[in-house]
C-alpha cells in the first residue's frame, strides 16, 4: 500500500474545497517524531494564492482542512503546527491491519521499460569502470519488475568497430586454445602490443576490418566466436556479482547494422541531414558549442561509416517500434550526458521515438580512489571487475572469521560472499548516482552505519531470535498490537516500503530504497533495546515476533531488490 499516495489523494480533496485549488498538498514522511508520522503542507503557497474575499491566513487554510479532511479510517489525530503545517499522527490499529497486507503491490498504471544498463564493450575484460551501470542498472530492473512493470533488459554491448580488426588478427594468429584469452585484457594488450610493433599484422588487422564489414564468412565466423567468448566472461562476472542479466538480454550494437542505411534515409526524409566535410550531419538549434557554434550530430562519417550515435538512433526506432516500450532508461556515466541529449533530440525530430516513448538518460559519477582520483590498481592500470570482487570476498572472509569464529568453514565462505559482493554493491547503491565517490573498502565493510554488513547483519540477528523462539503460523496470522511508541514508529517505516519503491523506480534513484533499509535496522533496534520479546507474555510476545518476522522479511525483500543476499547467520 502505498501510504503517502493515499494520504495524498484524500488531503487533495479537502484542499480543493478549501481552496478551490487542484494543486495537492505536499504529503511527506515527517522528519521527527514530535511532528507525526507524516505531515501534509501547501497551505502556505495556498494563501499566497488566494485573493480579495478568499483571502485567508494559511492557518486558517490549515484549520479548514483540517475540519473538511476525511481521514478517519487512517488517523487519529490532526494538529496544525507552526505557520500552516498538518501533522498526521496515524492511528496504531489501520498501522497494523496495513502490515498484513503485501509489502510491495502492482501500481495502478503498469509500463514496459527498457533498462538499457551494463553495455560493456567486448573488446576488453569488464572492469570498475562498467560496475556502476551494472549494478545500478540491476537494482532498477528489479524494482521496477517488483512494481509489476514490464522490464526489458538491453544488454547494448559494442561489438563493433576497427579495435576488433586487431583481435580477430591476433586470435586467428593464437588459435582458440591461447592462454591469453582467460584474460581479455591480457589478450587486448597482446594484440595491441603486435599492432603496434609489426606493419604487416597492423595490414591484416586493417584487412579484417573490412572483411568483417563486408560480410566475409569466415571473418565473420571468427569474431562470432571472439564474442562468445567475451560474453562469457561478462555473464560470469554478472553471476558473481548476482545481476540478473543473462545472453537473451544482449542487443549488441551490431544487431542494428542492417538497419543504419535505413535510419539515415528516415533522417533525409525529414529533411534533417546536412553534410558537412564530407560526413552526414543532424544540426539542431538548441545544441552550440562553447563558440556558439552549432555542434552536429554526426551520423555517418565521409567515408561511409556509421557512428555511436547512429546505431542509438537506430536503438530508439526498435524499442519504440519492436519493443513497444513506454520509457527507455539509459544507465551510463555522466560523459555521455551530451551524447543523449543530442541522440534523444534528433530521435524526436524524426518521428523515431513514437508518441509516447519517453526517453531518460540517467547518469552517474565516477568511483574514485583514496586520493581523490578514478578509481585505479597501485601502478594505475584499470581495475578488473574480477579482481575487486576477489579481495572484497577476502577482506570479508577475514571479517567474518574474526566476528563469529564458530561458522563452518563452507558457512564462512559463503558468508564471505554474500558480504564482500554484497558491500560493494551497497557502497555504490547508497549513494545519490549523479555524485562521483570514494571506494573506502574499511567504509564499505563496517558492521557500522549505511553498509551491507550492517543491514544483512541486522537481518541475521532476527533470525537468531526466531531460532531461539518458535515462531509458527499462529503467531504470524496473530493480532499485532502497536503500543509502545518504538513499535508504531517501526510499524510506519515498514509501510513505507511501497512509496520508496515508486519513487525509486520514477526517477531512477536505488538510493532511496538504501535509505529507508537503513532507517528500518535502526528502527528495530530502537525496538528490540526497549521492547523484550521471548520474555514477554502474551499475547504480547506473539505481537512482537509477528512484527520482527515482517521487518526481517522486508529487509531481506529490500536487499534482494538490490541484488544483495541475505543469510540466516552470520
Ligand atoms: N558501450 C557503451 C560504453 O561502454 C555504453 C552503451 C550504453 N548504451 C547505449 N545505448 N548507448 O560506453
Amino acid at each position: 500500500m502505498n501510504l503517502r499516495a493515499l494520504l495524498t489523494d484524500r488531503f487533495a480533496r479537502a484542499f480543493a474545497r478549501v481552496t478551490g485549488s487542484d494543486a495537492a498538498p505536499l504529503v511527506q514522511p515527517s522528519g521527527k517524531p514530535e511532528f507525526g508520522d507524516y505531515q501534509a503542507n501547501g497551505a502556505m503557497a495556498a494563501a499566497k494564492a488566494l485573493t480579495g474575499d478568499a483571502k485567508r491566513s494559511p492557518r486558517q487554510i490549515a484549520e479548514q482542512i483540517v475540519a473538511e479532511v476525511q481521514v478517519e479510517d487512517l488517523v487519529d489525530r490532526l494538529e496544525v503546527a507552526g505557520p500552516g503545517f498538518i501533522n498526521i499522527h496515524l492511528k496504531p490499529a489501520f498501522l497494523a491491519g496495513a502490515l498484513k497486507t503485501p509489502p510491495v503491490e502492482p501500481v495502478r498504471s503498469p509500463q514496459r521499460v527498457v533498462v538499457d544498463y551494463s553495455s560493456p564493450n567486448l573488446a576488453k575484460e569488464m572492469h570498475v569502470g562498467h560496475l556502476r551501470s551494472t549494478i545500478i542498472g540491476d537494482a532498477l530492473a528489479r524494482i521496477l519488475a517488483a512494481l509489476g512493470h514490464t522490464v526489458i533488459r538491453q544488454n547494448h554491448v559494442g561489438d563493433w568497430g576497427t579495435q576488433f580488426g586487431m583481435l580477430l588478427a591476433y586470435l586467428e594468429e593464437t588459435g582458440e586454445g591461447s592462454e591469453e584469452l582467460k584474460d581479455l585484457e591480457d589478450f587486448y594488450r597482446a594484440a595491441k602490443q603486435r599492432f603496434d610493433e609489426d606493419a604487416t599484422f597492423a595490414e591484416r588487422a586493417r584487412a579484417k576490418v573490412v572483411a568483417l564489414q563486408a560480410g566475409e564468412a569466415d571473418t565473420r565466423a571468427l569474431w562470432h566466436r571472439f564474442i562468445q567468448i567475451s560474453l562469457s566472461h561478462c555473464q560470469a562476472t554478472y553471476d558473481r556479482l548476482g545481476v540478473t542479466l543473462t545472453l537473451a538480454d544482449v542487443m549488441a550494437e551490431s544487431a542494428y547494422n542492417d538497419d543504419l542505411p535505413a535510419v539515415i534515409a528516415a533522417l533525409e526524409a525529414r529533411g534533417l541531414l546536412t553534410v558537412s566535410e564530407g560526413a552526414r550531419c543532424v544540426f539542431l538549434d538548441e545544441f552550440k558549442g562553447k563558440d556558439g557554434k552549432p555542434l552536429p550530430l554526426i551520423v555517418q562519417k565521409s567515408d561511409g561509416g556509421y557512428l555511436y550515435a547512429t546505431t542509438d538512433l537506430a536503438a530508439v526506432r526498435y524499442r519504440a517500434r519492436q519493443l513497444e516500450a513506454d520509457r527507455s532508461l539509459y544507465l551510463t556515466d555522466a560523459r555521455q550526458a551530451l551524447h543523449f541529449r543530442q541522440v534523444f533530440a534528433v530521435a524526436r525530430e524524426a518521428g523515431f521515438a513514437g508518441n509516447g516513448l519517453s526517453l531518460e538518460h540517467q547518469p552517474f559519477g565516477n568511483m574514485l580512489g583514496s586520493d581523490g582520483k578514478p578509481f585505479k590498481t597501485r601502478d594505475g592500470g584499470v581495475v578488473k571487475l574480477n579482481d575487486l570482487l576477489d579481495e572484497a570476498v577476502a577482506r570479508a572472509y577475514n571479517l567474518v572469521g574474526e566476528k563469529n569464529p564458530e561458522l563452518s568453514e563452507a558457512e564462512r565462505r559463503d558468508v564471505a560472499d554474500a558480504v564482500g559482493v554484497g558491500a560493494v554493491k551497497y557502497a555504490d547503491l547508497s549513494k545519490n548516482r549523479t555524485s562521483d565517490y570514494v571506494f573506502d573498502w574499511d567504509q564499505m565493510l563496517s558492521f557500522d552505519g549505511n553498509t551491507a554488513p550492517y543491514l544483512q547483519y541486522a537481518y541475521s540477528r532476527i533470525q537468531s531470535i526466531f531460532r531461539r523462539g518458535n515462531l509458527d503460523d499462529a503467531v504470524l496470522a496473530g493480532e499485532i498490537r502497536l503500543d509502545r511508541e518504538e513499535e508504531r514508529t517501526l510499524a510506519v517505516v515498514l509501510l513505507r516500503l511501497q512509496e520508496v519503491l515508486e519513487q525509486s523506480a520514477r526517477e531512477g534513484y536505488p538510493h532511496f530504497l538504501c535509505s529507508w533499509l537503513f532507517e528500518l535496522a535502526a528502527a528495530f533496534t530502537r525496538f528490540y533495546e526497549s521492547c523484550p520479546i521471548l520474555n514477554e507474555a502474551e499475547p504480547v510476545r506473539s505481537s512482537r515476533l509477528a512484527l520482527s518476522w515482517i521487518t526481517a522479511e522486508r529487509l531481506k525483500l529490500g536487499l534482494d531488490l538490490l541484488g544483495i543476499r541475505t543469510v540466516p547467520r552470520m
